[in-house]
């Protein structure tokens, strides 16, 4: 049932702000502010390593944990996708740990890839929307990141939640690594607690964001770029535009652009930069810079402050509200997902099932 929207994807952007708040409560006891967690039956302290893998969407929010895990628990993270994990025989360890992570539980290049590391390592994750998956069931721990059935072939709330269920594992490793304090953990727990209000606020800008993909849509192609953990952004906002809109798009780190991507850059190729103020946002301004004096045209996608300090030369600017960078990744796919379900709908693709596309990819 779609409720009052046109289509599932709509139903389930807007379903962020309910069932983020029932992922938090799931694993953050908020009077103790504390994570409370089945992952706690690992003890992370006894691993050098965590490998995390994926696919497509699920592989970005991967790429979102290992700078929460790198940061906040101060183990090494590897990531991969799981098509690539499972042929290139990783060597593995009692002293490591993999998560897998997986909205349906049942693509089979992910399902394989934790089969071959079922018995290396030290403890297999499973970070799952269906508990009852082929992915939980092979197991050893289960996180659920209970978002409830997602319809929409582009995943939208299913990321959010695997954000915020590897956001509280990452606390809960940082917690037995002794990397972080009682007083930080309170304080990352209250900013996970804050993230439905966020992302509420984040989706009132929908009328903004969707003038701005009227704009996108008639592009050939569009750049995302971003730094830190809005690198990962990027990439998911130019999956999402990809595969609903058909318009190319890719996403790199901003740093990167003038290693190469920049020679794409005229005025006809719309850039989006997803970028909080943070410690790096100076650093993306500048290549944003960079952008603008060869013509091309950048969407800024950043706070007030940001928009301050570099809005003035932007060709567009969308204003998200000031957050911890700590749940800028969360807050910050709302935009990206508007962006590309407005651009949709203006190209008048079919949003909930885009061509040649399976919500489950039981296939290799
Ligand atoms: O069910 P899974 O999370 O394992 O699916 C992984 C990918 O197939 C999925 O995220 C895909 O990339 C989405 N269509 C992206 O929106």
């Amino acid at each position: 049932d779609k409720g009052e929207h046109r289509h599932f994807m709509a139903k389930e952007i807007h379903e962020q702000p309910t069932v983020i708040g029932h992922t938090v409560a799931a694993y953050v006891d908020a009077a103790r502010q504390r994570v409370v967690s089945p992952a706690e039956a690992l003890d992370f302290n006894s691993i050098d390593r965590l490998t995390l893998v994926a696919c497509g969407t699920a592989y970005y929010a991967c790429h979102v944990a290992k700078y929460w895990f790198e940061a906040i628990a101060r183990l090494p993270v590897e990531i991969d996708i799981a098509s690539e994990f499972r042929y290139r025989e990783p060597p593995l360890s009692e002293r490591d740990a993999a998560i897998f992570v997986s909205q349906s539980g049942e693509t089979a290049d992910t399902l394989a890839a934790l089969r071959y590391a079922a018995g290396k390592v030290k403890s297999v994750l499973a970070v799952v929307n269906v508990a009852e998956s082929s992915i939980a069931r092979a197991a050893d721990i289960v996180l659920p990141i209970r978002a409830g059935a997602e319809i929409g072939v582009a995943s939208t709330k299913a990321f959010t939640c695997q954000l915020v269920t590897l956001a509280t594992t990452a606390i809960l490793a940082g917690r037995q690594r002794g990397a972080i304090d009682a007083a930080e953990e309170a304080r990352l727990c209250d900013l996970l607690a804050e993230a439905p209000r966020r992302i509420a606020e984040a989706l009132t800008l929908e009328d903004g964001v969707a003038a701005l993909a009227q704009e996108i849509a008639r592009a050939r192609d569009v750049l995302y770029l971003g730094r830190g953990a809005m690198y990962p952004l990027a990439l998911e906002g130019a999956l999402k535009l990809k595969e609903l809109s058909y318009i190319h798009a890719e996403g790199y780190a901003s740093g990167e652009m003038k290693h190469g991507p920049i020679a794409l850059i005229d005025d006809a190729v719309p850039v989006v930069v997803l970028a909080p103020t943070d410690p790096v946002f100076e650093k993306t301004v500048s290549n944003m810079q960079e952008v603008m004096a060869r013509g091309g045209k950048v969407a800024l996608i950043t706070d007030a402050n940001g928009a301050a300090l570099a809005g003035a030369d932007a060709w567009r600017v969308v204003v998200l509200p000031r957050i911890d960078r700590f749940i800028a990744p969360i807050v910050y796919a709302a935009p990206a997902q508007l962006l590309a379900y407005h651009a949709a709908l203006a190209k008048g693709t079919d949003v909930d099932q885009p061509r040649n596309l399976a919500k489950s990819v039981t296939v290799e």
